[in-house]
């Protein structure tokens, strides 16, 4: 979080010949000690920010695909004429300035335009077919971007977000990374501002739990017997973490929301011992923090080699080998048999005493709802290439939704993945719907190294590595049937920009 894009290069406030600007690339510069990005788009140019408005990234090392300029840390997109942020994760616009050109020079001043005012398309409004009352089930990565990507884009309709959670829409990927490990400032943590809701006009729910779906009347009961109608309503439940039988005792622990963060963080006030079961990436990110914070981490899975289904050997070894260096105890091939509160029996004989058991044994689509209301629900909610459920009006997106994908089905448990499904259904309910198509794309932070991934890579059967894991830079291609279906980068982020452009069919 934060800034990191340092102003440097040439000074565009003094001026920088017309001819250093690439065609079709970006020149990276400054403007009164402010990073700025000067661009050539449609025989003009354009001068943005050069700070990306999500985690603050240095977009000169972004790639840039016709108009955009897309991160190279988490991958958003950016409009390079009007500082517009298309895609996910970035919401906020890049700062615009103003350009002159004199004699085979240009000058960037320092006053920042206006940036640009999103075109209001309500298409199906136009035609009198939209949707005026909105109703989002799901305060998390998709829901709240949906209803942001409405009012951004011009819905004047009602927009209500009902959310189980105590908490407004929270970044969660932050939660077991940051957060954890005590580094990140309370302001990191909220998606925005809660008055920001009002001021957009979002009708938030906290603590509301919708019970009962009715899709013949259009209306979602919840708890409190609220009935809310609608026109459109997205369901963006999102997936629940996988509860072990036998580990009830109230030092078990899953993490999914803040307030399991915060629980945890608790019980951990004076202890000494957590273990972790289970070596997927949200829990091996958490242990990592835990261990930062000086705890003594065991991590116990069932696999020989955490992750190598995934990503390959080389890079899983390197990641464990990390892993290791920081001090963090894997029992591996071995799994848990019960928990007693305090002793934790392995499969392989062994006990061991802990303070406090985190599961991470993988989570399971939160489809009660649909199910109960009659949608087509097999491994998540079906929804087709639009993102509709077999519910007139019905849309699903983000952990809970499964969606064609290449010839076959795919669920994804990805928060940009998650934020840019509920964009797209919010273009749909605004009448401009699209075949969603979106490689996933997601990051993980462990053991001091940051590693990307694009594309859908289940069921690989061939990789090729360049570079070295262990160095911490490297890039991986992975093949199913001759054919790229995925990559995955350490310190490689134009080259994963370019192969995500390439999996995109993008020129
Ligand atoms: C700790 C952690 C770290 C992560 N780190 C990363 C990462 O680094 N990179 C990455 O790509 N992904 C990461 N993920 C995964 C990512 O967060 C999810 O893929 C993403 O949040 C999915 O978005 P969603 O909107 O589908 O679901 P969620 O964000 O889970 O939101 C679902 C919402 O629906 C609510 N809800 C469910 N049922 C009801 C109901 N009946 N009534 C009302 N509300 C309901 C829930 O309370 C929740 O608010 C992480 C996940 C966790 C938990
Ligand atoms: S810093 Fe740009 S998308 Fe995250």
């Amino acid at each position: 979080m934060g800034d990191h894009t340092p102003a440097s290069g040439p000074d565009f406030g003094r001026g920088i010949a017309i001819s250093a600007i690439p065609d079709d690339g970006v020149l990276a510069g400054q403007v009164d000690g402010q990073p700025v990005l000067l661009a050539r788009v449609g025989g003009a140019l354009h001068a943005v920010s050069a700070s990306c408005t999500h985690y603050g990234a240095p977009l000169g090392e972004g790639l840039r695909v016709g108009d955009e300029i897309r991160c190279p840390w988490h991958h958003a997109c950016f409009d390079l004429r009007s500082g517009r942020a298309l895609h996910a994760p970035a919401f906020a616009p890049l700062a615009c300035w103003q350009v002159e050109v004199r004699a085979g020079m240009a000058y960037v001043r320092a006053a920042a335009a206006e940036t640009a005012a999103e075109t209001v398309t309500e298409a199906a409004a136009e035609q009198g077919a939209a949707p005026r009352r909105v109703v989002i089930v799901g305060g998390g990565a998709a829901g709240y971007a949906c209803a942001r990507r409405l009012r951004e884009r011009g819905f004047s309709g009602r927009i209500t977000l009902l959310s189980e959670e105590r908490a407004p829409p929270v970044d969660r990927p932050n939660l077991s990374k940051d957060y954890l490990a005590g580094n990140a400032p309370a302001e990191w943590i909220p998606l925005q501002a809660p008055e920001e809701y009002a001021a957009q006009d979002i009708a938030l729910h906290l603590g509301c739990t919708v019970t009962a779906l009715d899709p013949a009347a259009r209306q979602v009961r919840c708890a409190d017997g609220t009935v809310f109608d609608y026109d459109a309503l997205l369901l963006a439940t999102g997936a629940a973490p996988v509860r072990l039988p036998g580990f009830d005792a109230p030092n078990a622990f899953t993490l999914r929301s803040l307030a399991d963060a915060d629980a945890l963080l608790a019980a951990l006030d004076g202890a000494r011992t957590l273990a972790l079961v289970g070596a997927g990436f949200i829990g091996l990110e958490a242990a990592g923090a835990l261990r930062s914070r000086g705890l003594e981490v065991h991590v116990i899975a069932p696999e020989a080699l955490p992750l190598a289904g995934l990503l390959g050997e080389a890079l899983a070894a390197a990641l464990l080998a990390r892993q290791r260096a920081q001090g963090i105890v894997f029992h591996l091939g071995c799994k848990t048999e019960s928990f007693d509160g305090r002793a934790l029996r392995l499969s392989d004989g062994s006990t061991l005493a802990v303070d406090a058991v985190l599961l991470g044994v993988g989570v399971k689509p939160r489809t009660a709802l649909a199910l109960a209301a009659g949608l087509t629900v097999e491994d998540g909610i079906r929804v087709d290439a639009g993102l509709r459920t077999s519910a007139p009006g019905v849309y699903a997106a983000g952990d809970v939704a499964r969606y064609p994908h290449a010839g076959g089905w795919a669920r994804v448990e990805h928060w940009v993945h998650a934020q840019r499904q509920g964009q797209a259904v919010a273009d749909a309910i605004l009448g401009n719907p699209v075949a969603y198509a979106v490689p996933p794309f997601f990051w993980t932070h462990q053991a001091g190294i940051e590693l990307r991934y694009v594309g859908h890579g289940r069921g690989w059967d061939n990789l090729e590595l360049d570079g070295d894991p262990a160095a911490g830079d490297c890039l991986v291609r992975y093949y199913r049937g001759g054919q790229l279906v995925a990559a995955a980068a350490i310190g490689r982020d134009r080259a994963l920009l370019e192969l995500e452009a390439a999996l995109a069919g993008a020129p």
